[in-house]
């Protein structure tokens, strides 16, 4: 399995998710900037992947500072990491992974500063460990709601391309294959940006995992005709009470899926949780160029002239998520006691 993130020697390797499948290039970032680059065109994406991608380029941005003196080297770094911040405003990761590396930074004051930039590219490395450890947490927990003979539907690409490997919601899916359950993945191909038709058929087919595309119109017409057993999704920042901001058109999915009774699991691990928020309200939506629904493949496939709105992710109430299935365990409603409780583990 390629590697979505991989920190090598003074680089940041990261396969371009904007050109997969049809072509599999990487992209080297050297900087804290290129990161940042990266992160905002999309390069790599899913709310893991950055909160690793931002940790390594927080510890990128340190080796480029030029002082012995802590304090200079610590106001030079959170003034690289604030302009980091802003890259994607959704995904809550991104500002975890950067937050952890601070921490770190700050907790380490008295090593010299080869030593603090050398601890913090061990940080980094630790966080990318971490997540595909967490992934297969997630996986072993989740895959014990998972019948034999199932149906998931998945929306966007929750895998091992949105994480350091494995996946959220594709890692409860290939935990369920690897207890030897046979399962079946409809995959919305996920306008605009069709991460579930590009990555997730990509990723499932590389695996032998059978997978049949559907377009963001079918999910209704699949489960109203008993097709579709149950919904897996991943997240980019759930709410202390449990609203989920995820991929736009989850909601959709996720109203379809109350309506016909099938459960609706979101995975996530618990850095992807917020409790900062009280409810889905809060959290920042990212709105998008609107080109990137105007065009496919670059290429104008409206009038010239033609508008168009491109809110990048949604809130899915609480009220529509069956569980949540995180790193330390299965949360059930009532999420404000459950997540909380799951988190302090
Ligand atoms: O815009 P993206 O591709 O970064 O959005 C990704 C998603 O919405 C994923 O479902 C989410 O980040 C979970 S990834 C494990």
């Amino acid at each position: 399995m390629i590697k979505t993130v991989e920190y090598l020697g003074d680089k940041v390797r990261m396969i371009d998710q904007t050109r997969l499948p049809l072509e599999k290039v990487f992209i080297d970032c050297k900087t804290i900037e290129d990161v940042a680059d990266a992160i905002k065109t999309m390069v790599v994406r899913g709310a893991p992947a950055i909160g690793v991608s931002a940790a390594m380029g927080v510890s990128l941005g340190a080796e480029s500072i030029q002082t012995d003196n802590f304090d200079s080297f610590y106001i030079q770094l959170e003034d690289k990491c604030s302009a980091l911040a802003k890259s994607r405003p959704t995904a809550v990761n991104l500002a975890w992974g950067i937050e952890r590396m601070k921490r770190v930074a700050r907790e380490s004051k008295s090593l010299s500063i080869p030593k603090l930039k050398e601890k913090l590219k061990q940080e980094s490395l630790d966080i990318c460990k971490e997540d595909i450890e967490s992934n297969m947490a997630m996986g072993s927990f989740g895959q014990t709601l998972i019948d034999d003979g199932s149906t998931i539907l998945t929306h966007c690409n929750a895998g091992a391309l949105a994480t350091a490997g494995f996946g959220t919601a594709l890692g409860v899916i290939r935990a369920a294959v690897n207890a030897g359950k046979k399962i079946e993945v409809l995959a919305d191909e996920t306008r605009p940006f069709l991460q579930g038709a590009r990555l997730t058929v990509w990723e499932l087919m590389e695996d032998n995992i059978p997978v049949k595309l559907i377009t963001d119109n079918m999910s209704g017409f699949f489960m109203k005709n008993k097709q579709v057993d149950a919904v897996v999704v991943g997240a980019d920042r759930i709410a202390g009470n449990g609203d989920v901001a995820n991929k736009i058109g989850t909601y959709m999915v996720a109203v379809l899926a109350q309506k016909h009774q099938i459960p609706f699991y979101v995975a996530a691990p618990i850095s992807t949780l917020d409790l900062s928020l009280n409810s889905g309200e809060e959290i920042p939506i990212e709105e998008r160029s609107e080109d990137e629904v105007i065009s496919l493949n670059n290429k104008r496939i409206t009038p010239e002239g033609a508008i168009a709105a491109h809110p990048a992710f949604d809130i899915t109430p609480n009220d529509l998520v069956t569980s949540i299935i995180t790193d330390k365990g299965i949360a059930k409603p009532p999420y404000t006691t459950s997540l909380k409780n799951l988190s302090e583990q």
